[in-house]
């Protein structure tokens, strides 16, 4: 039997396109199911100011292939010397959607964000008057702290105290990967959404270490136990729009996975909706993906939901590459080991 789904063309809230030729070679792979993405800005040198966001929305837009509509959504990377009047005019313009808060040292190419919060008071105070979201890599650094501990950490010792100080601020906990995070988010009154990974609704830590350690499983925020996994399948699943698709698709070379020190990464943008789309079925919850990948995402943003559709359909089992060129070497495709029934026709 086939069965078929129609759904208002999703959007991821948060991907990773970086820039040159991995930039050509994965943008398509997002622009082909996606009408837009919120676009992380942790390039090296990362985009800071209104006008390296500007010139970096150039190049994407540059990339895209012709007969391809995609609206990329751009993002700052805040650091402690942004400046808050660049800031409101980048809003105001219409160029940027959110700021991305990386706290120095949390993941890749992090090496500029904040170490010191107190150092963005302003701009955060700034972004709340003018309702500009901030997306937020929640993990503290502190080496003491155990790595699968970093986010329910980082969510008491800076997340709750940052909301407090600053309450008009809207803020993403983006990738949430813990029970610990849907439990913050469920507990809020308001102004607060979370994104969760395609990825982290598959895997959980013994994906990555059992029988060999796997680094195309490895990712940051580190998927964590089992019953971690069931609770953010449970939020993604519920209906509850606090809750919304960003995949965190992270492009890195295989060389660069496949290495003594490999870095964190899952890319997810060529298969994640036949995934979901399996996910949800799983769950019992098919009626409720529109919500997850094309409605709750743009509420948060106060953005309309988009007017044109996809497909999915159900049939044999479809494949994917395992993996896509670029001009710089291979990037391996996140195997959700599963047979996958939903294709986008
Ligand atoms: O796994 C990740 N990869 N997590 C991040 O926070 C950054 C991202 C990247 O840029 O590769
Ligand atoms: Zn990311």
């Amino acid at each position: 039997m086939t069965l078929t789904l129609t759904l208002p063309r999703p959007d991821d809230w948060h991907l990773h396109l970086r820039d040159g030729a991995v930039l050509k070679a994965v943008l398509p792979e997002t622009a082909r199911h996606f009408a837009r993405a919120i676009i992380m800005p942790n390039l090296v040198p990362p985009v800071v100011s209104a006008a390296d966001a500007a010139a970096y929305r150039d190049r994407i837009l540059d990339a895209l292939p012709e007969k391809m509509a995609f609206t990329p959504l751009m993002t700052l990377y805040l650091t402690e010397d942004s400046d808050p009047e660049d800031v409101t005019s980048a809003h105001a313009s219409g160029l940027v959607t959110a700021v991305k808060l990386y706290p120095a040292g949390a993941t890749t190419n992090s090496a500029s964000g904040v170490r010191d919060f107190t150092r963005v008071r302003g701009v955060l105070e700034k972004m709340a008057e003018i309702g500009l979201p901030l997306c937020v890599h929640g993990e503290v650094t502190d080496a003491e702290i155990d790595i699968f501990d970093r986010e329910a950490v980082f969510i008491d010792r800076v997340l709750d105290p940052l909301r407090r100080a600053t309450p008009g601020l809207r803020v993403v906990m983006e990738h949430i990967t813990t029970s610990d995070g849907v439990a913050y988010v469920k507990s809020a009154a308001e102004n607060l959404g979370a994104t969760i990974t395609t990825h982290h609704l598959v895997i959980n830590r013994n994906h990555i270490l059992v029988g060999g350690i796997r680094p195309h499983y490895y990712c940051l925020p580190v998927a964590k136990r089992e019953e971690h996994r069931l609770a953010l399948r449970e939020a993604a699943t519920s209906g509850d729009p606090r809750f919304f698709l960003g995949t965190d698709s992270a492009p890195h070379t295989d060389p660069n996975k496949e290495t003594a020190c490999g870095c964190a990464g899952c890319f997810t943008a060529t298969n994640t909706l036949s995934i979901l789309a399996e996910v949800f079925e799983q769950d019992g919850a098919l009626d409720r993906l529109a919500g997850f990948v094309s409605e709750h995402g743009p509420r948060f943003y106060g953005l309309p939901v988009n007017e044109d559709t996809i497909t999915l359909s159900k049939g044999d089992p479809v494949t994917y590459p395992e993996k896509i060129d670029t001009g710089n070497g291979p990037i391996t495709l996140f195997d959700p080991q599963m047979p996958l029934h939903w294709r986008v026709t």
